[in-house]
């Protein structure tokens, strides 16, 4: 992501717009052919507790959850991946129609394609179309808020593109380091951030990409006004790695390429849900890394609220978008919530709010120990 110049703004040189298409597409697709993933998954090192004998039946529970103002049917996020391209449509288009059969939560990917150029705005659009009633989280990066250009009324905008009920504003330092070393300073970050935070009362997340959050700054985010955040932890989908698929001309001219040796960097998921829980009550969405309904069980028992998937999501819509269907997307979907009732049952919970923070009725095991007992 390079630094925009406003005079640019709407009307993109054609060969600026034709590399951000590329590179959304390219992002979409290096997840499905290449390993990307973190090499290690430290939701294995957590063990949830059995319990032999079920005090209800496995119908009467109840998965539902309020996120901000709305109620969803479990506490699943479909994570923020695309937008920006024709393909990016075809899937969020199927996405937020799962999303919407099956009342969960769902999420744009970055809008600054649509603010930049107006003819991908549809690509964004068609979520609020074809989910009206769903809660959707529109997205913003933290380059883009810390711009010495940047105006509230972009903000605005990503709001009324999708009639979001909630926007993220992504961290993703990393990610633009070794991408083209585009928005990297973050400077006026706080500032504008204020000024976003005195017009408006929209609930706004934080949230990380794949490198998760430390204590300190989840503090600093609770207090400068941030309505909860999204976790976005070390185990799942790297995007240095994604970006180490890249042809990136200007990390060749190192002996390594920083996007793979980097490729491994951050703080574990699980860490970090205790890391933000410890200093913050306000709602997280655990995502990175999370493969199934387990995944969602365990980081309620650390202390989140919702599970948020992308490259599982990522996944089934690219299936869906070849048989012109939304069957894999929500099959998908039943699945995590049979698997998370499952989990339910067995640990002898009627609900997720009496799941939530148990961390009694979980073993840590392993490295995520070491992490959280140094
Ligand atoms: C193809 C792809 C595109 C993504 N684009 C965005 C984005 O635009 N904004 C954002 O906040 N996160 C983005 N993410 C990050 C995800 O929302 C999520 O935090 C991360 O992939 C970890 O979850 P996972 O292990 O389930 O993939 C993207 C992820 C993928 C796989």
């Amino acid at each position: 992501m390079t630094t925009s110049n406003r005079k640019d703004k709407k009307i993109p040189a054609k060969n600026q717009s034709k590399k951000i298409m590329e590179r959304k597409i390219e992002h979409l697709k290096i997840p499905l052919e290449h390993d990307v993933q973190h090499s290690q998954n430290y939701f294995k090192d957590i063990k949830l507790i059995h319990h032999p004998i079920p005090d209800f039946d496995f119908e009467d529970i109840d998965l539902s959850i309020q996120f901000f103002n709305k109620k969803v049917s479990a506490p699943i996020c479909i994570s923020a991946i695309t937008g920006g391209h024709p393909v990016s449509q075809e899937l969020n288009e199927i996405l937020a129609k799962a999303a919407e059969e099956e009342e969960i939560i769902m999420s744009v990917g970055s809008q600054r394609a649509g603010i930049e150029d107006r003819t991908l705005l549809d690509s964004f659009k068609i979520t609020r179309e074809v989910a009206p009633h769903t809660p959707i989280i529109g997205n913003i990066g933290i380059g883009q808020v810390s711009d010495p250009n940047f105006e509230i009324k972009d903000f605005n905008e990503c709001i009324e593109m999708i009639k979001a009920d909630v926007m993220a504003i992504h961290l993703n330092i990393l990610h633009e380091l070794v991408q083209d070393k585009g928005d990297i300073s973050y400077k006026l970050f706080r500032d504008n951030f204020k000024k976003i935070r005195e017009k408006h009362k929209i609930p706004i997340i934080a949230k990380e990409v794949g490198t998760g959050f430390n204590p300190d700054l989840a503090l600093l985010l609770d207090k400068l006004g941030f309505d909860g955040f999204d976790i976005g932890g070390t185990g799942g989908t790297s995007f240095a790695a994604i970006e180490s698929k890249r042809n990136n001309f200007d990390n060749q001219k190192y002996s390594r390429d920083p996007a793979d040796v980097f490729k491994e960097w951050g703080i574990p998921t699980p860490v970090s849900i205790v890391y933000v829980r410890n200093v913050s009550q306000k709602l997280i969405i655990a995502t990175g890394g999370l493969r199934t309904g387990i995944d969602i069980a365990k980081s309620i028992v650390l202390g989140a609220d919702v599970g948020g998937f992308a490259y599982k999501f990522l996944q089934s819509a690219w299936q869906d978008r070849k048989q012109k269907s939304i069957f894999n997307t929500v099959k998908e979907i039943r699945t995590l919530k049979n698997e998370l009732q499952t989990c339910l049952w067995l640990m002898n919970q009627e609900s997720i709010t009496n799941l939530k923070g148990k961390r009694d009725k979980c073993v840590v095991l392993g490295d995520l120990y070491r992490w959280l007992n140094q």
